[in-house]
């Protein structure tokens, strides 16, 4: 018997933008899998029908982007740990009939930390976390499940930090935003959640002259590879962990749900995604 092709997509409004049909069609391609991965522009006021519509439409499941991920979640029938943990799914798939929901983030963001950084929990200190939007809540939920002890979050409005910390719980600590290099030097690891830096705009301005030696600095923004953040802590002889890791992280689960083939981030992928990001 032959296998049907398999079909996936991803979801936005507006989606050009989108790189999951690069990193998706560069696995299809390196498994010989008889499948599809597409970009799909759903206006607001169809998106309840597509979800509804998905598996009619011969859909595995799709992903899903800005501005769909909390109506997603909410309409699914089962969601995932991280999924109700950040409020918010941007993977979807089909299952005994189901329509399942996960945020990928967490398992995107902590997968290519541990890669880059294995050592980066040897010291019992405090993580920081600049922002409080969708994505620092996956980051926060993934420490926490690691067990770090103590998250710093610091965010320009701190009444949003507070809602993250009531949702969290006891181990996430409100700080002043002006405090972000001042109470970060102990950190095992400083994370960039806010858009600040994405294509060369805005200045985090911190300060890592008396940082702890062996403090990871990540950013979560991937455009440009190398942001200001980045390159500030490499001047100052701090390891660094980018963003693109976690954007092609983020995909593994998804594609293997649809696919079936857990799909490997190969050096290959992370190049050819790179030179699409700083050729743009
Ligand atoms: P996402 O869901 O992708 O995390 P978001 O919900 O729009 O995006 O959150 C963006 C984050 O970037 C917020 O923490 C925002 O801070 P505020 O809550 O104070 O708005 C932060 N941010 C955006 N621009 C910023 C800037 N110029 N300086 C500091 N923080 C900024």
């Amino acid at each position: 018997m032959t296998k049907s092709p398999k079909h996936a997509c991803v979801i936005g409004w507006p989606i050009e933008h989108s790189r999951s049909p690069a990193i998706h069609g560069y696995w299809l391609a390196r498994y010989g899998i008889d499948g599809t991965y597409t970009k799909r522009a759903v206006p607001p006021d169809t998106v309840e029908t597509f979800f509804t519509s998905l598996a009619s439409e011969g859909l595995s499941g799709c992903n899903v982007t800005i501005p769909f991920k909390e109506t997603a979640f909410r309409l699914v029938d089962e969601r995932d740990a991280s999924a109700t943990a950040v409020g918010a799914a941007n993977t979807l798939w089909i299952e005994g009939g189901k329509l399942h929901a996960s945020n990928t983030d967490t398992y995107g963001y902590m997968t290519y930390l541990g890669l880059e950084a294995e050592d980066w929990s040897r010291r019992d200190a405090p993580v920081s976390i600049l922002g409080a939007g969708g994505a620092a809540r996956a980051i926060i939920h993934g420490f926490l499940e690691a067990g770090v002890s103590e998250i710093r979050l610091f965010n320009r409005s701190a009444e949003r930090a507070e809602v993250l910390a009531q949702a969290f719980g006891p181990r996430i600590k409100v700080m002043p935003w002006d405090q972000r290099s001042r109470a970060s030097t102990e950190a095992s690891v400083l994370v960039n959640t806010t858009s600040v830096g994405l294509k060369g705009a805005g200045s985090l301005d911190l300060d890592f002259t008396d940082f702890h030696p062996d403090c990871i600095v990540s950013d979560i923004v991937y455009a440009p590879l190398e942001t200001g953040l980045i390159r500030d802590a490499r001047r100052h002889g701090l390891r660094t962990v980018d963003g693109l890791g976690m954007l092609l992280h983020q995909a593994v689960p998804g594609f293997e749900k649809w696919f079936g083939v857990r799909p490997e981030v190969t050096d290959e992928l992370y190049d050819r995604i790179a030179a699409d990001i700083e050729g743009a």
